[in-house]
């Protein structure tokens, strides 16, 4: 079996032969492929160079701030390598920018142990790659179980870079590979598992409309969906293995974000939109005009009745609340309709 780290990482993988230590960064693009066996070709056509396909399982864990997963691969040859990579990056269709680490691990299995015991296993995500390197960019042509076929450009920047050639080098394979619009995927593939392995199940909760993805996308709801869903990754969630993230919006229009912590006596564990509501008053601001709530394990995650409570102190009736997943179906509703007959304190005389 072959088994050298170090020809296999400059062989088939360019982007850990350099700074491993350091945080780097990508101009990243991700979308469906309908047809990979057309792009491979057009790949080739360009130029680009067949490294060949690996295996891969990712294993990301819960209470990370970003992401963090343990990277299991392995060649067709045998070869295997195995890294800690974390990482955050913004969920957007348009090319984007994601820092990372990757640590070379000399034996994944019981690392992934560990982090597991400590943190909980979010998600696991495996797949068969075929890499390809044009221009500096690596191209992933992706078969991920359970999801299928997709693609990923990863235009690595040099050090100071002001990531111009590499925004370019990607708008240029996108052209060259016929990538559609209507195919651009911005959340990430352990997402896309979390949200399939959900099945679509409604949780019961407000009455009100679910919108699905071909409505109009509202802007707003959706920049608070996504602020969520960011910070969901960041729950400490050891116990209920449930994380959750909120979003919301002051009076001067920036958001603010919390997610769950839990603690080992558990009614000391405070939920996502506390910790965001807490980060809005020592921002200095004292409203809320706009509420978003992501959980992994459920599509639409509707306030606890003790958060409704919090929410009504520093929101108006109706002050809009959004359930859901960016760029996936959510349910609009409002802090009135969730906490009808809100407690309000009335001092006498
Ligand atoms: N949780 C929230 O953070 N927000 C909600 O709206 C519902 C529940 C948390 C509390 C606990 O950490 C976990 O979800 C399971 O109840």
């Amino acid at each position: 079996m072959v088994h050298d780290h170090k020809t296999l990482r400059h062989a088939r993988d360019d982007n850990l032969a350099t700074h491993l230590d350091a945080s780097m960064r990508n101009v990243e693009l991700k979308a469906r492929d309908p047809n990979p066996g057309r792009t491979l070709e057009r790949a080739v056509a360009l130029g680009a160079d067949d490294r060949g396909e690996i295996r891969q399982r990712d294993t990301y864990f819960t209470g990370a701030r970003g992401r963090l997963k343990v990277r299991e691969q392995q060649t067709d040859d045998g070869a295997f390598w195995d890294e800690l990579i974390e990482y955050s990056r913004p969920d957007d269709v348009d090319a984007r920018t994601s820092t990372y680490r990757r640590v070379p691990v000399a034996d994944a299995g019981p690392l992934r142990e560990a982090l597991d015991a400590a943190y909980g296993t979010l998600v696991t995500v495996a797949k068969r790659r075929r890499l390809l390197m044009w221009e500096g960019v690596r191209i992933h042509l992706d078969d991920v179980e359970g999801l299928g076929s997709f693609l990923e450009f990863e235009a690595v920047a040099e050090p100071g870079s002001d990531l111009v050639l590499e925004r370019n080098n990607v708008e240029r394979l996108r052209a060259e590979l016929g990538v559609e619009d209507e195919n651009l995927i911005a959340t990430s593939y352990a997402d896309l598992v979390l949200a399939a392995s959900d099945g679509g199940r409604p949780a019961a909760g407000p009455s009100t409309a679910v919108a699905d993805a071909s409505e109009e996308v509202d802007p707003s709801a959706e920049e608070l969906l996504r602020a969520a869903e960011e910070v969901m990754h960041t729950a400490h969630v050891k116990y209920s293995h449930f994380p959750v993230g909120a979003a919301l919006r002051g009076a001067d229009g920036r958001v603010y974000v919390g997610s769950n912590v839990e603690n080992a006596s558990y009614p000391q564990g405070q939920c996502a939109e506390t910790s965001a509501i807490g980060a809005l008053i020592a921002a200095g601001q004292t409203k809320v005009t706009e509420v978003a709530v992501t959980a992994v394990h459920m599509d639409f995650c509707p306030p606890c009745g003790g958060c409704r409570q919090r929410l009504a102190e520093f929101a108006r009736p109706d002050t809009p609340v959004h359930l859901g997943r960016p760029g996936g179906p959510h349910m609009k509703t409002t802090v009135g309709e969730l906490l009808p007959l809100a407690f309000e304190f009335e001092p006498r005389g």
